[in-house]
C-alpha cells in the first residue's frame, strides 16, 4: 500500500474520532455523579465509550477512503475483481474483538461486585413500595418517612419490599435502580458521595399514578443526619396524624392543605365535608370508609381501584389520628 493512501486514511480516522470524542464529552448525557456506586458506573461507560470510537474511527477512515477511492465509473458495468479470503485479516478482526469483550466483561465484572458490597457497617434502611408512595423505616429507631434521608459517605444498604405490584427504586444522581417486588426482598448499596437534594422515582410502571410515584433523598453531613433522626424519633412518638399521613404517602396522590400536598390522582381531601355530603355519611366515617374501603363510595370523575385497599391494614391508633387529621386538619 502506497504512504499517501495511509496517510489518507489516518487523517479520515483522527476528523471521524475527533467528532465522536467531542459528541460523547460536550454532550450532558448523564447526570452529575452523587455516589461512589455512580462513579464505578460512569468508569465503565467510559472504558466502553474510548473502545468505541477507536473502532468507529478505524471502520469510518477505511470505508471512506474505499468508498472513494476504488468507485466504479458511471459506464463500468464489468465484474469486481475475485478476491477471496484472507487468513491473517479474518484472525485479527475475530481475536481483537474477543480481547475487547472479554476486557469489558471483566470491568463490569468488578464494577457490579464492588456496587453491592454494602462493607462492614453500612446504614440499613427499610424501602417499602405501594401505589403511589415511598416509604422509608430505618430500623432500631422506629423512624418511618416519606422522604429518604441518608449521611453522606457512609454505605446505605436499602432493603426494597413491595405492597401491592412491582415498583423500581431510583435516583438518577445515584446510578442504580432495583425494583420492588411483592414477596420477595431485594437490595441496592448506595454511598453518597455529595450533600444535597435528589428525586426519587418510580421506574416500573405500576398503575394510574405511577407517573406521580415520586419522592427524595436528601444527603446531609453524619452530624445534621444524627440530628434529623433524633427529631423524627421525637416527632414520631406521638404518633399524631400529619406523621402518618407523610409516612403513608397520602399526599402523593392528595391535594390536603394542612399537609402542603398539591397531587391530583384522588380527589382532594379538602373537600372531604361536601364529599360526605354528597355520599350521605357523616364526614368521620365517610373519611374512615374511604381509607378502608375505598371502592364503596367512588367520587364523580374519579376510577374505581386507584386507591390502594392495603391501608386497611393500618393499625387502629394510626387509622383514629389519620382520620381525625383529616377531617379536622389539625397537625395533631
Ligand atoms: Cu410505582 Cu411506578
Amino acid at each position: 500500500m502506497r504512504r499517501g493512501s495511509i496517510l489518507r486514511m489516518v487523517a479520515i480516522g483522527i476528523v471521524a474520532g475527533v467528532v465522536t470524542a467531542l459528541v460523547a464529552v460536550l454532550v450532558p448525557w448523564l447526570p452529575t455523579s452523587a455516589s461512589e456506586e455512580m462513579d464505578r458506573i460512569e468508569f465503565v461507560y467510559w472504558f466502553v465509550t474510548v473502545i468505541s470510537i477507536a473502532i468507529f474511527a478505524l471502520v469510518t477512515a477505511v470505508l471512506v477512503y474505499m468508498v472513494v477511492k476504488f468507485r466504479a465509473a458511471p459506464d463500468d458495468d464489468s465484474d469486481g475483481p475475485p478476491i477471496h479470503g484472507h487468513t491473517g485479516l479474518e484472525i485479527a478482526w475475530t481475536a481483537v474483538p474477543a480481547v475487547l469483550v472479554t476486557a469489558i466483561a471483566i470491568v463490569s465484572a468488578i464494577a457490579l461486585a464492588r456496587n453491592g458490597d454494602a462493607g462492614t457497617n453500612p446504614l440499613r434502611v427499610h424501602v417499602v413500595a405501594q401505589q403511589f408512595a415511598w416509604k422509608f423505616e430505618y430500623p432500631g429507631s422506629g423512624v418511618t418517612s416519606g422522604r429518604l434521608v441518608l449521611p453522606v459517605g457512609r454505605s446505605a444498604e436499602l432493603e426494597l419490599d413491595a405492597v401491592d405490584v412491582i415498583h423500581s427504586f431510583w435516583v438518577p444522581e445515584f446510578g442504580q435502580k432495583a425494583d420492588a417486588v411483592p414477596g420477595m426482598q431485594t437490595r441496592l448499596v448506595i454511598t453518597p458521595t455529595r450533600l444535597g437534594t435528589f428525586p426519587v422515582i418510580c421506574t416500573e410502571l405500576c398503575g394510574l399514578g405511577h407517573a406521580t410515584m415520586r419522592s427524595e433523598v436528601e444527603v446531609l453531613s453524619q452530624e445534621d443526619f444524627d440530628a434529623w433522626l433524633a427529631e423524627q424519633k421525637q416527632a414520631s412518638g406521638g404518633g399524631g396524624g400529619a406523621s402518618v399521613f407523610t409516612a403513608n404517602g397520602c399526599g402523593a396522590c392528595h391535594a390536603f392543605k394542612p399537609a402542603g400536598s398539591t397531587a391530583q390522582v384522588g380527589p382532594s381531601l379538602d373537600a372531604v365535608a361536601q364529599d360526605a355530603q354528597a355520599a350521605g355519611a357523616p364526614v368521620a366515617e365517610f373519611v374512615r370508609e374511604s381509607i378502608v374501603d375505598p371502592d364503596k363510595y367512588v367520587k364523580p370523575g374519579y376510577a374505581k381501584g386507584v386507591m390502594p385497599t392495603t391501608f386497611a391494614e393500618l393499625p387502629k391508633d394510626q387509622l383514629d389520628a389519620l382520620v381525625e387529621y383529616v377531617v379536622g386538619g389539625k397537625a395533631s
